[in-house]
């Protein structure tokens, strides 16, 4: 059994897999989704698809039964991030992420805005973009090595109340290291064969070392989304993370 289990997950319920649902339009969504047992997974909704769909369907998606990730990443001040979280909280959604970089008091307000919500969401942080370069974080201002702006952003997100981190699988090990057992590690760039199809992703890892590293929960797009049998992917996904 995995020592990093949390105490989101009991050794009988252990689905690691989030799966990104990136589809352009509800049809689409609804299609694939029909394929998908909520037993087996949680799912992501983005921008693109929550901003073409709205709400409806995100609830539509919860009353399924399925736990949902609003992958929105809002960064705004606090007030105005506290009050979407508390929306999403009385949605019903089960994760919703922000990014660290909007600072302590954005956080807390978030963290304090959910806190007595029937059920309380996980409320993860977003560090530093894994598409940003660190030349790009030079243009911002920004001179410490990507690595320590990681860390300290995903120490300021623990210590400002938050559930966990974003991260690349590739950081996965330091920070479960830094930031102890309990705290929540969303890891995307997952593919099931790394020497095989990377699509657009650059660095990547296997499930079974994403786990090992310390990931709580692997995001997974095409590598389900694209499979000809993407239940057979999550149970051999979830094979893994109990064995
Ligand atoms: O298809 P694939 O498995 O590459 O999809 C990964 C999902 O995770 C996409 O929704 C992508 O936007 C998201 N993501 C990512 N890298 C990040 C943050 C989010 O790939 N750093």
């Amino acid at each position: 059994m995995n020592p990093l289990m949390t105490d989101f997950q009991t050794p009988a319920q252990r689905t690691p897999v989030i799966v990104a649902l990136d589809f352009a339009n509800e049809k689409d969504t609804l299609a694939f989704v029909r394929t998908l047992d909520p037993a087996l997974c949680q799912i992501k909704i983005g921008k693109e698809l929550f901003t073409a769909t709205g709400r409806s369907l995100a609830e539509s998606l919860i009353n399924q039964g399925f736990k949902l990730f609003l992958d929105l990443k809002y960064h705004d001040i606090p007030n105005t991030v506290a009050q979407a979280c508390k929306v999403a909280a009385d949605m019903g959604v089960w994760m919703v992420d922000l990014h660290a970089s909007g600072g302590r008091r954005m956080m807390e307000a978030a963290a304090e805005a959910v806190a007595n919500s029937a059920a309380k969401p996980l409320l993860i942080g977003v560090t530093v973009l894994t598409s940003m370069e660190q030349s790009e974080l030079a243009d911002i201002g920004i001179q410490s090595p990507i690595e320590e702006q990681v860390l300290r952003l995903a120490k300021l997100a623990q210590s400002s109340g938050l559930d966990g981190v974003v991260c690349s699988a590739l950081e996965a090990a330091p920070l479960r290291r830094e930031l102890g057992g309990e705290f929540v590690l969303v890891t995307p760039g997952i593919r099931l064969d790394t020497a095989g199809n990377n699509d657009d992703q650059r660095r990547i890892m296997t499930p079974a070392e994403a786990l090992a590293a310390g990931s709580t929960y692997l995001v997974m797009g095409r590598p389900v989304t694209q499979a000809a049998d993407p239940i057979a992917v999550l149970r051999e996904v979830n094979r893994v993370a109990n064995s």
